[in-house]
């Protein structure tokens, strides 16, 4: 395009609020094809869209890669993990290389460009991305459409698994620049709660996809390493673990390895293990035990050496319930006992289940067993009478699953 028109568009895109208005008016220029293409294009940039959407490129180490509008850009900082990749990579003869929620599918292309006789596989949900995907990678890598770790073919095993999953916390998306949260897929960067939701399952299906001496390569913010460090271990089917952090100083990936011994002994209910559920139970009998002191997440994970997040998604998943709710419901039990068999007054009781606030405790009490706890101990008692205990135990049985928004824990 003519230089006269990068002026204009340079002045356009630094109104739009583009800091790097010249940058991207030189890009816009070489990639329209003429005045009417260099006009929707600018347009399109000013409406806030990736420079990269716009113009179908992105560069990543110095090689060039296709994208797409709806498919994730791959960012600057992964050049960490893809330096990583290429390293494990070339120190293996014909390595299989598996790029797991791969997008455009970066690792996966440049591992395919610097690393002779690599085999490279891309995976993705996103069949968008995978098309993407194909146009940077070699003919002949594998392609795998499907839902984490169900998209591989059973039995495949890989020397080397790179991913950057979706990491980014559910609050912290709206901390986010504009052109994110509005022109990427949610699918792409959201990874529930605390952001190890993808992590975790890659790390629990890693041992039955890694080859004897493979090695699973995660991008991460620095600040998740330790707990999906401790969700690797918690696996019990995984070996060392490290990380390497980048230069930007958030940025890091982790680095675990398969077993030394050879591939962990396949289990089909791999998420299903024992140890997972007796942890999970051990923490359901300590919140038993202390239900009156206040709920400390954190701390309980850390006592069955879990991650908060891990721990709370696998408690609603085992229990049905989260286990704030799963603490409220049991105070309001012992609450309920409490009511009848003393004469302690509702203040004293509220305070020894571990409520600070008798509005909340009230307020949680009704919601539960649907009356206010003093009309609870002055009525019903006789209905209860001459029932067997088991029976009274399950009709007088507080409701359980209904949050109360907007109380805590206190
Ligand atoms: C943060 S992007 C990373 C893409 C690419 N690796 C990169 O660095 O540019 C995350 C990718 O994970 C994919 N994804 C999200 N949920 C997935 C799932 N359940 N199974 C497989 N892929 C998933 C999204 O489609 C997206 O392409």
């Amino acid at each position: 395009m003519d230089p006269g028109g990068q002026g204009t568009t340079a002045t356009r895109l630094r109104s739009a609020g583009s800091v790097f208005a010249e940058e991207e008016a030189e890009v816009l220029c070489a990639a329209a094809r003429d005045g009417a293409e260099l006009e929707a294009m600018t347009r399109r940039r000013e409406a806030g869209e990736f420079l990269e959407h716009v113009v179908g490129r992105v560069e990543v180490m110095g090689e060039r890669l296709a994208v797409a509008p709806g498919v994730f850009v791959p960012r600057r900082r992964t050049a960490l993990l893809i330096a990583e990749a290429v390293r494990e990579a070339r120190a293996r003869r014909a390595p299989r290389v598996l790029e797991m929620c791969a997008g455009a599918a970066p690792v996966a292309a440049l591992v395919a460009r610097r690393v002779p006789g690599a085999r490279v596989h891309a995976a993705d949900v996103d069949a968008a991305a995978l098309a993407v995907a194909r146009e940077n990678l070699p003919p002949g890598a594998g392609l795998h459409h499907g839902d984490g770790w169900a998209a591989l073919p059973p039995g495949e095993r890989f020397d080397v698994i790179a991913a950057v999953p979706p990491y980014v916390p559910r609050e912290s998306l709206a901390l986010m620049p504009r052109e994110v949260r509005e022109h990427e897929p949610l699918l792409a960067l959201l990874g529930g709660e605390d952001g190890l939701d993808h992590v975790c399952t890659l790390l629990d299906g890693a041992a039955d996809h890694l080859a004897p001496g493979g090695v699973l390569l995660l991008e991460l913010h620095r600040g998740q390493c330790r707990a999906a460090a401790a969700a690797a271990r918690a696996t019990g089917r995984l070996g060392a673990v490290d990380q390497v952090l980048g230069e930007d100083g958030s940025t890091a990936v982790l680095r675990v390895r398969a077993l030394p011994d050879g591939p962990a002994p396949s289990s089909a209910a791999t998420r299903e293990t024992p140890s997972d559920l007796v942890l999970l139970r051990r923490v359901r009998d300590r919140m038993d035990r202390e239900h009156d002191r206040p709920l400390d997440v954190e701390a309980l994970a850390a006592g069955v050496h879990l991650s908060a997040g891990h721990l709370s998604r696998r408690f609603r998943e085992e229990f049905g319930e989260s286990p704030y709710s799963y603490l409220m419901t049991r105070r309001i039990e012992r609450a309920m006992t409490l009511l009848r068999s003393t004469d302690r007054s509702v203040t004293d009781i509220c305070l020894d289940v571990g409520f600070s606030s008798l509005g909340t405790f009230s307020t949680r009490f009704k919601e539960l067993v649907g009356v206010p706890p003093s009309t609870y101990r002055g009525e019903g008692a006789e209905v209860l009478e001459g029932m067997p205990p088991c029976i009274a135990r399950r009709v007088s049985r507080p409701v359980r699953n209904r949050e109360a928004p907007g109380t805590s824990a206190s």
